[in-house]
C-alpha cells in the first residue's frame, strides 16, 4: 500500500478564487488536486475544461504550488479531452470505463501523453473492466457517491469494493494508487483508510468545513485527516 494521500475536490472550492484555495489547501497539508470534469451529459452536471485547468496549473507554477493534478473526467466520450487536459497540466487522468468505447485506447492515449491513467467505478459499475488491463493504469478511483454533485451521503457498499480492488491491485504486484471519491469525512476516513484506500478525495468535507475568516482556514480538516 502507497503513501497516503488527501486529495481536496475543487468541486467545492470558490471558483472566483480558485488559485488562492488550492493554494491554501496544499499549505495546509493536503497532497493532490482533485479536478473535476462534468460535461452535462455523462453526469447531470457541468463543471469546468482544459481552460481552467490550465489557469490553475500557471498559477501553480508562479506560486511553487507542487501538487499533482488529478483529473476525474465524468464525460462521454473520453478521448477528444485527453490530450487537451493533458497539454493544460494534468498529471492523472482518469475516466469511467463504460463512457469509453474502447478502454484500452482510451488508456494507451493517456500513457502517451505521458499522464499517469486510472479508471473510475461507479456505485453500480462492476470491477470486471480491470481484468485485461490492470498491466496499464496506475490509479483505480472507487465512487462511493453516483458522480455529479459533491456533498452526497458516503454509499457503505464502496467499502467491500474498495477491499476487492486492494485484493486485485495487491494480487497484480504493481504501483496502483486506490481512490476514493463521494462523501468522505473526517468522521468516515478511518474506516477507508482500513479498507485499503490510500487517497482520499473530499470536497465538501475540506472545504465547506474551513471557516473563510480564518488565515489557515484547512489546517484543522486536514490535520484531522
Ligand atoms: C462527484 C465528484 C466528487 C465530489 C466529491 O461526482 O466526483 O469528486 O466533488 O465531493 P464530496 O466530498 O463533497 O462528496
Ligand atoms: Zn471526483
Amino acid at each position: 500500500k502507497k503513501e497516503n494521500w488527501i486529495a481536496p475536490s475543487i468541486l467545492s472550492a470558490d471558483f472566483a478564487q480558485l488559485g488562492t484555495d488550492v493554494k491554501d489547501v496544499i499549505a495546509a497539508g493536503a497532497d493532490v488536486v482533485h479536478f473535476d470534469v462534468m460535461d452535462n451529459h455523462y453526469v447531470p452536471n457541468l463543471t469546468i475544461g482544459p481552460l481552467v485547468c490550465e489557469s490553475l496549473k500557471n498559477f501553480m507554477v508562479k506560486e511553487d504550488v507542487k501538487a499533482p493534478i488529478d483529473v476525474h473526467l465524468m464525460v462521454k466520450p473520453v478521448d477528444r479531452l485527453i490530450g487537451d487536459f493533458a497539454s493544460a497540466g494534468a498529471d492523472i487522468i482518469t475516466f469511467h470505463p463504460e463512457a469509453s468505447e474502447h478502454i484500452d485506447r482510451s488508456l494507451q492515449l493517456i500513457k502517451a501523453e505521458g499522464c499517469q491513467a486510472g479508471l473510475v467505478f461507479n456505485p453500480g459499475t462492476s470491477l470486471s473492466y480491470l481484468e485485461h488491463v490492470m498491466d496499464k493504469i496506475d490509479m483505480i478511483l472507487i465512487m462511493s457517491v453516483n458522480p455529479g454533485f459533491g456533498g452526497q451521503a458516503f454509499i457503505p457498499q464502496a467499502l467491500e469494493k474498495l477491499k476487492a480492488a486492494r485484493k486485485m491491485i495487491d494480487e497484480s504486484g504493481r504501483d496502483i494508487r486506490l481512490e476514493i471519491d463521494g462523501g468522505v469525512k473526517v468522521e468516515n476516513i478511518a474506516e477507508v483508510a482500513a479498507a485499503g484506500c490510500d487517497t482520499f478525495v473530499s470536497g465538501s468535507g475540506i472545504f465547506g468545513k474551513a471557516n473563510a475568516s480564518d488565515a489557515n482556514r484547512y489546517d484543522t480538516v486536514i490535520q484531522q485527516m
